[in-house]
């Protein structure tokens, strides 16, 4: 018997997971108990098969033109002074919630972002390890992602390549308590967060602009990504420690902008 209890159970394995990269907006509000991600970065729930995790709310996965990450061609990308983008987050000096939901750690801070008139309200921060996006083909080794709503449902997101070096003491203050959240679900406190060194990166460099889509499932576009050109910076022992609890969480590159979604093309391809 196909009962009720294994179709409610294989719908919450197979779900789309609240622990999205857009966790925390309107379309996957905060839980009261960190929920895990159904979603992986491996086999068949990882990225070559998240539409058919569910091919309704995936769909942009497989099918999208616009998606993310891609890599960066600096010479044909969008950059403009960052001084027209102002990035607020209020410091915290007591820290604040430090989440690890199974694909992701996560900081949950309030802030704003206003770009071309527009205010977008912070939902968290994340990251990925290793980077997402690629500047001219490299790879870095981790990226940040301020993932931001405005009142109409847009999202924004603003992104960081991380490099080897000096630990910044934003991601110091950050990282100091990793290791206390080893499993999904675990919950902590981040030492005291300054963010004013995103700003000053903002305005004293130039960004990458381009319209794309979340990196985890739903893949939803019309994503608005900010990505700063300067990186901030990681230290090799930080790294481990960072990467022993975040584990590989990258979405393979996406084709250009506009071209064949590459799992699309595959398919077809091989039903020829
Ligand atoms: C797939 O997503 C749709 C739309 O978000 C939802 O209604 C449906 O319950 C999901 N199906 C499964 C099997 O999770
Ligand atoms: C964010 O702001 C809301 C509304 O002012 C407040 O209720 C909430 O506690 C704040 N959260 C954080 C993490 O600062
Ligand atoms: C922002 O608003 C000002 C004043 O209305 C206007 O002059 C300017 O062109 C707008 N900028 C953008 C990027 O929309
Ligand atoms: C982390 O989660 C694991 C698995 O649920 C649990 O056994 C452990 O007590 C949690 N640790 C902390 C520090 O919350
Ligand atoms: C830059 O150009 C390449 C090759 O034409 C294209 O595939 C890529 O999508 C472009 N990148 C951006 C950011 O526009």
């Amino acid at each position: 018997m196909f009962s009720k209890y294994l179709a409610s159970t294989i719908a919450a394995f197979l779900g789309i997971s609240n622990a999205a990269c857009n966790y925390g907006t309107s379309e996957f509000p905060r839980e009261p108990n960190v929920p895990a991600s159904k979603f992986s970065y491996t086999g068949l729930t990882g990225p070559l098969n998240w539409y058919g995790l569910n091919e309704t709310a995936n769909a942009m996965c497989d099918k999208g033109m616009n998606q993310s990450p891609i890599n960066i061609v600096t010479t044909n990308a969008t950059i403009t002074h960052g001084a027209s983008v102002s990035l607020n987050i209020p410091s915290y000096p007591g820290g604040a919630d430090f989440e690890n939901l199974g694909t992701n750690v996560e900081v949950v801070v309030n802030g704003t972002l206003i770009d071309a008139n527009k205010t977008y309200s912070l939902a968290q921060f994340h990251f990925h390890t290793t980077s997402e996006h690629r500047i001219n083909n490299e790879y870095y080794p981790m990226e940040i992602h301020f993932v931001l709503e405005a009142a109409d449902k847009t999202i924004a997101v603003v992104g960081f390549l991380i490099d080897f070096g000096p630990t910044d003491p934003l991601l110091s203050s950050v990282f100091a308590s990793v290791s206390e959240i080893p499993s999904p679900g675990n919950v902590t406190l981040t030492g005291p967060l300054d963010f004013s060194i995103l700003q000053y990166h903002l305005t004293h460099n130039t960004i990458y602009r381009y319209e794309g889509s979340l990196t985890t499932p739903p893949c939803s576009e019309k994503v608005k990504w900010i990505i700063g050109t300067k990186p901030l910076y990681i230290d090799v022992d930080t790294y481990k420690e960072v990467k022993k609890v975040v584990k590989f969480n990258a979405r393979y590159t996406q084709d250009g902008l506009g071209q064949a979604n590459l799992l699309e093309n595959a398919a077809t391809e091989l039903n020829r």
